[in-house]
């Protein structure tokens, strides 16, 4: 697992973004929610306005949703992504894809997002942030490895760290809809962002310690193709060894 140290990951990750489009205008993209790629979606924002960037041939899947929320609901993720993405550059309506946190069966809504994801090609690259506790996109600590889009029940301290967006946190959704390990790990390359001292741990069990499940981030490291990008913070807890190895910039 590769590892760049930056104050500036958002215009990191929308870099390789542009570079990726370079030479393969079709790609298809993972595309998370949160805090952390804030700064990921106005860089990439400004490069389609600077006329840098065409995003009409690509495909997005997102990586989660809430269970029972809509487009309407402000603390959906498709409304986030509507706000913070998708309303400011030029990707097609048709070639966005969302799991629907309201379907009726959403058993059948997973199956259907993993169906879609195959038939588009698989994911080209997959760009994620990490939990505190290590999960990426909703997938908790021991989810399987092999696991696929499914619906999951978020622990306490997702629903703790995650209620910040909501009045109470009582209005935390307790499931959600999440693309799974194995559909993570199938992607071709795997961009995570990790910002500040609070994703410290998260990193040392990506890079300190062996594979572990009860980090999910951990199991990144038997992925070819695989690269985390963090700020000074993020990167605390870190061996001498493993700073060495990063690329500064
Ligand atoms: C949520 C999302 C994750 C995201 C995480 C971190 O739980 N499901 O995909 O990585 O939050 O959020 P933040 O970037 O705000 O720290």
């Amino acid at each position: 697992m590769k590892l760049i140290i930056t104050e500036n990951a958002g215009l990191k990750a929308a870099q390789i973004l542009k570079e990726r489009l370079a030479a393969n205008k079709n790609l298809v993209l993972g595309l998370p929610t949160g805090s952390t790629p804030l700064g990921m979606y106005k860089n990439i924002a400004n490069m389609y306005k600077n006329g840098d960037i065409d995003l009409s041939t690509v495909t997005t899947f997102n990586l989660d949703e809430y269970v029972g929320l809509g487009a309407g609901d402000e603390q959906s993720y498709r409304y986030f992504m509507n706000e913070n993405l998708f309303s400011h550059v030029n990707i097609k309506k048709e070639n966005i894809n969302i799991p629907n946190g309201k379907a009726e069966d959403l058993d059948a809504e997973c199956a259907g997002y993993e169906a879609r994801i195959k038939a588009a090609g698989g994911i080209d690259l997959f760009y994620g942030g990490v939990g505190e506790n290590g999960h990426i996109a909703f997938n908790e600590p021991f989810s399987p490895k092999d696991s696929p889009t499914r619906v999951v029940d978020l622990t306490q301290d997702t629903i703790d760290v995650n209620a910040r967006f909501f009045d109470n946190s009582e209005d935390v959704p307790r499931k959600a809809l999440s693309m799974g390990v194995g559909t993570i790990l199938a992607a071709r390359e795997i961009v995570i962002l990790a910002l500040g001292s609070k994703k410290a741990d998260a990193l040392h069990a990506a890079f300190e310690e062996s594979e572990n499940p009860a980090w999910v981030i951990s199991y990144l490291q038997s992925h070819p193709n695989a690269i985390i990008i963090a700020d000074k913070a993020a990167c605390s807890k870190l061996s001498e060894a493993t700073l060495k190895r990063a690329e500064v910039l």
